[in-house]
């Protein structure tokens, strides 16, 4: 079973390209997920690497139309960004050098991460980019 599930309700934000960046995302999250049981450390890698370069894409582009049209709330939505982001990369880092092996802890926390900060952060910018003619 998918650890996360994309849907409208939940995590729909009223704007097309974040909506469907964040279906990528999970499917990407999803990948690892159910990479982690066979252990095979080359391919959790290399899904742990396409993920954790999906999130910088998506992060960049978010960030790109809140700079683009001004959003007032930009600075403390980047700021969330750049924390997890510091998380990801040490985790990748220690993984990479076979201090650290990915777990279903580390795919839950990715996806509790998600399950917040979609909802609760990336849904307040719908209004304001639908305001400035983006949707
Ligand atoms: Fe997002
Ligand atoms: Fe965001």
């Amino acid at each position: 079973m998918s650890l996360i599930t994309w849907t409208k309700e939940e995590f729909g934000t009223n704007v097309t390209v974040a909506d469907e960046q964040h279906k990528v995302l999970f499917g990407l999250l999803n990948d690892l997920h159910d990479a982690v049981p066979a252990g095979d450390r080359a391919a959790i890698g290399a899904k742990l690497v396409a993920l954790v370069n999906y999130v910088v894409e998506h992060f960049a582009e978010e960030e790109r139309l809140m700079t683009a049209t001004g959003y007032p709330d930009y600075a403390a939505h980047k700021a969330e960004h750049t924390k997890l982001l510091e998380t990801c990369s040490g985790v990748a880092a220690k993984f990479h050098k076979g201090e650290l092996d990915i777990t279903h802890d580390t795919t839950a926390f990715v996806k509790d991460w998600l399950v917040t900060h979609i909802p609760n952060v990336d849904k307040h910018y719908g209004p304001y980019l639908n305001s400035k003619g983006i949707s």
